[in-house]
């Protein structure tokens, strides 16, 4: 599998950047954020969501923390091989960043009056193992757990306090006992992405398989304490699938909608026996990232390879069926968070530099190290 080409989530920092919307805003929408993920120095950067839906850039602001790039030949724009890299919560009003260089984990309050505004609480803490790369929130936004990927793998959770920031919380580090390096080695065989369950009673993992040894879900109970069962239930693909890389919940049933980047998409069923259904997308490259439209009910994929966007709908059956298909830049028109300048690339930092010289100067992007897409919408 070649991870190499430029894609979705990259040009849409990339829209985010060089769109020429003033700064420091209280009249927009909200904000979105992604990281730098070098290793001299992770920082946020942020985008104001402007009343219209396009991004402009606001602030880029330093996590504290060392960014990583995974072992992949060739090198390319996933370095964390992940997703879910930085999660905002709307209820918590906080966002958190994964450190993936300093196996930490950075937590900053958001102003919910001006949403580009962020002030890291306390200092990062330990992820209490290696390359950290994926986060999940739960829905009351005072539990963030982590996903460690490294040679030290498996999740752990916080609490969330307002001074202090991240607290370790007792029984919910747990291992996955994958056979992996630090900084993790990949595409295949790498952890992907940690989500809580529509409910919040389970915390799950997703784990990519290493062809032709398929890939698995690791599903732990979450008890009312917020602490997490001793042991994890393997939830494998049904026959096909391969590399489950993101979770996306599938609202209303207990089930999830996973992009498999070795064949298109699972639909894992946790209702009954933990079925599985996969769908095959015809001409994928690598379906890597999703998620959910509660304007139109579906969900949306994008590929890493081919840089298009699939449209999917699931039915009251969980059956999942292709609604559409939409190349790259079609697709970027019809985001409502995107920026008229949406065919740009990430590497020109030089846009940033000459767009927005006061905020942006000494600000280091990478294409192949920018990660994470997450937002937050006022109320
Ligand atoms: C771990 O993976 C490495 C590289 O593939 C392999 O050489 C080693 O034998 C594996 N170790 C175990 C315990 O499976
Ligand atoms: C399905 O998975 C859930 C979550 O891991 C587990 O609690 C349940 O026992 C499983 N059900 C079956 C029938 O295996
Ligand atoms: C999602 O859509 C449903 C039905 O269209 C609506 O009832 C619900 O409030 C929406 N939820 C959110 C979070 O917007």
């Amino acid at each position: 599998m070649k991870f190499s080409i430029p894609v979705l989530t990259s040009a849409l920092a990339a829209s985010a950047l060089v769109s020429g919307a003033p700064l420091g805003r209280r009249d927009g929408r909200g904000a979105v954020y992604f990281i730098t993920n070098e290793p001299e120095g992770n920082m946020v950067i942020v985008a104001n969501i402007n009343a219209d839906g396009t991004l402009g850039l606001n602030r880029a602001v330093s996590t504290s923390g060392r960014g990583s790039h995974g072992l992949a030949d060739p090198v390319g724009p996933d370095a964390l091989f992940s997703q879910g890299s930085i999660k905002a919560s709307a209820t918590g009003k906080i966002l958190a960043a994964v450190n993936s260089g300093s196996n930490t984990v950075s937590l900053f309050s958001i102003d919910s009056s001006d949403p580009t505004n962020i002030n890291l609480i306390g200092e990062p803490v330990s992820s209490e193992g290696e390359f950290p790369m994926s986060l999940a929130i739960n829905g009351a936004g005072n539990q963030v757990c982590v996903l460690n990927g490294g040679t030290v793998n498996g999740v752990n959770c916080f609490s969330v306090d307002s001074k202090l920031g991240l607290v370790a919380m007792p029984n919910t580090l747990r291992s996955l006992g994958l056979n992996q390096t630090t900084p993790a080695t990949g595409p295949a065989g790498t952890t992907s992405h940690i989500a809580f369950s529509e409910d919040g009673k389970q915390l799950i993992a997703s784990v990519k398989g290493v062809p032709p040894t398929p890939g698995f879900l690791a599903v732990w109970d979450v008890n009312t304490d917020g602490t997490l069962s001793a042991d994890f239930q393997t939830v494998t693909p049904g026959s096909g699938g391969l590399l489950p890389f993101s979770m996306t919940v599938i609202p209303g049933k207990n089930a999830i909608l996973a992009t498999d980047a070795g064949v298109g998409f699972d639909i894992f069923d946790f209702g009954g026996q933990n079925q599985s259904s996969v769908v095959p997308i015809t001409g994928q490259g690598a379906t890597c990232w999703s998620s959910f439209s509660n304007q139109t009910g579906n969900f949306y994929l994008t590929d890493i390879i081919t840089s298009t966007v699939t449209e999917v709908n699931v039915d009251d059956n969980l059956k999942g069926t292709i609604v559409k298909q939409y190349p790259k830049l079609q697709a970027l028109q019809r985001s409502t968070m995107t920026s008229p300048l949406s065919g740009a690339r990430t590497s020109s930092t030089s846009w940033l530099l000459t767009r927005r010289p006061a905020t942006a100067a000494g600000v280091t992007i990478n294409a192949n190290n920018l990660q994470g897409m997450t937002s937050f919408v006022k109320q």
